[in-house]
């Protein structure tokens, strides 16, 4: 089983951007988290971040064939990219939609995502052990899946 995890802007400056929202560990550390988690579930994990929005729909389309889930933090695209949510509707996959901070506590503009409705699920303000939370529901979903 091949999970991606999918990371959209300004995630490579995590631990060093905003850290009283986002926190102090960086994506490299995080990426290490989700490999570490994805290894007690027999995953492997593609994990990448990009700024770009074209980039992030290639991605989610590679994982039509190329992943059996998908994590996405798709950072403020999740905020108002109909192509991000496009290409999560059709990729096929489960997509468990990750946010670190609570996008329901802050500005007025972050309480919608529109990606959420298309996702399997959200996971939003429990810091990046969010990522592991979304891994553990794939491995629980692929696993029913697998079961069936
Ligand atoms: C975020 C929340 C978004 O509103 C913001 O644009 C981000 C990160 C989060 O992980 O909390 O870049 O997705």
């Amino acid at each position: 089983m091949k999970v991606f995890v999918l990371n959209g802007p300004s995630l490579n400056m995590l631990g060093e951007r905003q850290p009283l929202i986002y926190g102090t560990t960086t994506l490299a550390e995080v990426e290490q988290m989700c490999r570490a988690r994805a290894s007690q579930h027999g995953f492997e994990v593609d994990f990448r971040q990009t700024n770009d929005e074209g980039r992030l729909v290639d991605w989610l389309q590679e994982a039509r064939h190329g992943a059996d889930g998908v994590v996405l933090n798709a950072a403020a695209f999740s905020h108002y990219s109909l192509a991000v949510r496009d290409a999560v509707q059709a990729c096929g996959k489960p997509v468990i939609e990750v946010h670190i901070s609570n996008i329901f506590a802050r500005e007025e503009f972050r309480a919608t995502s529109v990606i959420s409705a298309v996702a399997v699920g959200v996971i939003s303000g429990l810091g990046v052990q969010g990522y592991l939370a979304a891994i553990d529901a794939l491995a629980g979903i692929l696993g029913e899946k697998g079961a069936r």
